[in-house]
């Protein structure tokens, strides 16, 4: 079979673990050809494709970004943008295409399945929001990068006497700062799931000041709003897919603080840095499972569903029950990392 392989949205750790096992699996054991398409959805539409063999997958397990780059392209947005997809498709005889995204990427797979282009899906990003599965590969790696963020802020918050906040990706959900700040003892996590007040916040720190403890890291989600306002945008507009670019919750939070309290404050971004790099062994042996089973999925049919992973077992999800549904934190999970603030 002709299987086509794409990557869309915004990176993640893992992508090309996942590229390799299809490719390898599909190559030995399937006898397929397997051919990449540039860039997500803008290959598609503008027919970039490069053969994947043996050779072009060779060392690119441990290695970030992915082989075949990433974009926002939204071929939705497009007039012609489906006829287009077809027309290429058909032109270089793929047959079924694994699309490895999150729910953007995976959003224009499902409304492809209608007009008959069989896709399966890998759940692909770090912010790890996507329903259907415990886990997206990208996540643990983002979440292991502000976890050793938050053990080097510690000790330099120490010895200054100063309150340190991290700002982490997450948009819409709070997955790495809730897992980041449980795992590094922060002292307040932040998340969009649950706007803030700041004067709770600054009761914390206090508290913590009264113990003897003056000094306090807070891990904040991008997406994290003080209660009753918006999120805090870096820049106007938004991509393709309607998302608004989002920064600097963080700075907004220092200041605060310090209008409150006698504190000094230092605001650390971690931006794209959870996103380069090379994965943990947890993302590289999830990325494998993830590609070897989307490859079994396309010769058994399963098409218009999304390899999940739950309860460590790979599942088939309809992606009609994935789709725009968002797997947020839970109040209950957020109670138990509430014990540890202030
Ligand atoms: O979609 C995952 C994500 O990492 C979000 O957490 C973040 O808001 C966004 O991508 C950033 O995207 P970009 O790299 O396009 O600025």
């Amino acid at each position: 079979m002709k299987v086509g392989v794409l990557t869309g949205g915004g990176d993640a750790p893992g992508t090309n673990a996942v590229i390799r096992a299809i490719v390898r699996k599909g190559l030995k054991q399937y006898g397929d050809e397997i051919v990449g398409i540039k860039d997500g959805w803008r290959g598609l539409l503008e027919g970039d494709f490069v053969p994947l063999d043996q050779e072009t997958i060779r060392a690119i397990l441990t290695r970030g970004g992915s082989i075949l780059g990433f974009s926002r392209t939204n071929p939705f947005k497009l007039k012609d943008g489906v006829e287009r997809i077809r027309e290429n498709q058909k032109k270089a005889g793929i047959e079924a295409i694994v699309v490895i995204g999150g729910d953007d990427t995976l959003s224009v797979a499902h409304r492809l399945g209608d007009y008959g282009i069989r896709c399966v899906c890998v759940p692909k990003t770090i912010d790890n929001d996507l329903s259907g599965t415990d886990y997206t590969f990208g996540f643990n790696t983002a979440m292991s990068i502000a976890t050793e963020a938050l053990d080097r802020l510690r000790s330099t918050a120490e010895a200054h006497h100063r309150v340190i906040i991290l700002e982490v990706m997450g948009r819409y959900t709070g997955w790495i700062a809730l897992e980041s700040g449980l795992a590094g003892g922060a002292d307040v996590i932040l998340i969009p799931e649950r706007p803030f007040d700041v004067r709770e916040i600054c009761e914390y720190i206090s508290r913590r000041q009264k113990r003897g403890r003056n000094f306090s890291v807070i891990v904040v989600a991008e997406g994290a709003k003080p209660k009753d306002e918006k999120e805090i945008v870096y820049s106007d507009g938004v991509d393709e897919f309607g998302n608004l670019r989002l920064g600097g919750v963080g700075y907004y939070l220092g200041r605060e603080i310090e209008k409150c309290l006698d504190t000094e404050t230092r605001v650390v971004v971690l931006g794209h840095i959870q996103r380069g790099g090379t994965p943990t062994a947890f993302d590289r042996i999830l990325g494998t499972r993830l590609g070897l089973a989307a490859i079994d999925f396309v010769h058994e049919g399963k098409f218009g569903c999304l390899v999940g992973i739950q309860g460590n077992r790979i599942v088939p999800v309809a992606l009609k029950d994935v789709v725009g549904k968002r797997k947020t934190v839970s109040p209950e999970l957020y109670e138990i990392a509430s014990v540890f603030f202030g």
